[in-house]
């Protein structure tokens, strides 16, 4: 049995030295229709050909997903956008600043553009990113496709930051794990819409606002509420089964710590820290893994320390606010 394939709906094996045979294998899937979840710099992604319409339901199906929350499409490069959607000078400039990267931009889509429908979930835009990590680059390019990808997490629950949580959320529904070790900024990509007149935030991610408002000026935040113009954004998302105590700065008996910043409070049934000194990029990179090591029965609650609204905090937040949303 060659190491990527799926052992009858049951044990995903993963593989963790990759070889260009299995980066073949792997991209061999992709171009059959099938689902491969793939490492990025920001989470795991659960993989499919995005032009396949069987291929993006069996996606949507494989994370029990809501049909109504579309797809982030993968690129290899950035010139490939400019047939699947509308590119604006303000597009370009995102494109060319921060592509390769964690920035996915909602575009108008194209006339002919090849991409399923349903990826788009009925609209008219598409969500288009071009990941630096070098193993989704080397899928990409072997399997010449636009790869869909959404978090590889079953719906709702935390994005994986390692093929580890990969095959705990997805083992028996997916047909292969690229393992390319944990992943580097560890919270989703910026989702920034620029397919009406004025820019919008549609959730905080890896690349910071600042760095965005720099270039394109002040950007409004899309509100939160049940019909969001990023469905996925839906209150409670990302949430553990352990319940979140946000603004800890101590902690109640039975409780669990994440901590931030030098000062931890003592008294936790156990305490992991984000990052002690205090750096918002160390933070992002740990959250996800930290949240699922700390989200066990025995703990009463996960009290989580205030993290400061700017840089990648403002996604740290973003993500921590939802998780304790249910
Ligand atoms: O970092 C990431 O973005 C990861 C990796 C795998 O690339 N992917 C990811 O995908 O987080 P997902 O599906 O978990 O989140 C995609 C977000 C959702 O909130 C979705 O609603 C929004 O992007 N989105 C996708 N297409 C959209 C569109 N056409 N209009 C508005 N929002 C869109
Ligand atoms: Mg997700």
């Amino acid at each position: 049995m060659p190491p990527l394939a799926l052992q009858q709906g049951c044990q995903i094996s993963v593989t963790t030295r990759l070889s260009s045979a299995e980066i073949d294998r792997a991209a061999a899937l992709i171009r059959a229709g099938r689902l491969v979840a793939f490492p990025t710099e920001t989470v795991y992604g659960l993989g499919g050909d995005a032009t396949n319409d069987e291929t993006v339901a069996a996606i949507f199906s494989a994370k029990s997903r809501p049909s109504f929350n579309p797809l982030i499409v993968h690129l290899l490069r950035a010139d490939e956008a400019e047939r699947l959607a509308e590119i604006d000078g303000r597009a370009a400039l995102m494109m060319q600043r921060f592509w390769p990267g964690p920035l996915s931009l909602v575009l108008r889509r194209a006339p002919r553009c090849p991409i399923s429908l349903l990826a788009s979930a009925g609209l008219d835009t598409l969500a288009l990113r071009v990941p630096a990590h070098p193993v989704a680059q080397a899928l990409l390019r072997a399997s010449g496709r636009p790869i869909a990808a959404p978090s590889a997490n079953r719906s709702g629950k935390v994005s994986p930051t390692t093929a580890n949580d990969v095959a705990a959320e997805l083992d028996g529904r997916i047909d292969a794990i690229l393992d390319g070790g944990a992943c580097r900024v560890g919270i989703e990509s910026t989702v920034l819409d620029l397919s009406g007149q004025k820019p919008m935030l549609l959730r905080p991610g890896g690349v910071a606002l600042e760095a965005i408002e720099a270039l394109l000026g002040p950007i409004e935040q899309a509100a939160d509420s049940d019909t969001p113009s990023s469905p996925g954004m839906l209150a409670s998302h990302y949430a553990p089964t352990t319940p979140l105590r946000l603004n800890a700065t101590s902690v109640n008996a039975g409780e669990a710590l994440l901590a931030f910043g030098p000062n931890a409070p003592s008294g936790a049934a156990k305490s992991l820290s984000l990052s002690d000194s205090g750096n918002l990029d160390e933070a992002a990179a740990h959250l996800f893994a930290m949240l699922r090591a700390l989200d066990r029965p025995e703990f009463s609650a996960i009290a989580v320390m205030p993290i400061p609204e700017t840089g990648l905090g403002r996604a740290i937040n973003d993500r921590l606010r939802r998780a304790a949303t249910r």
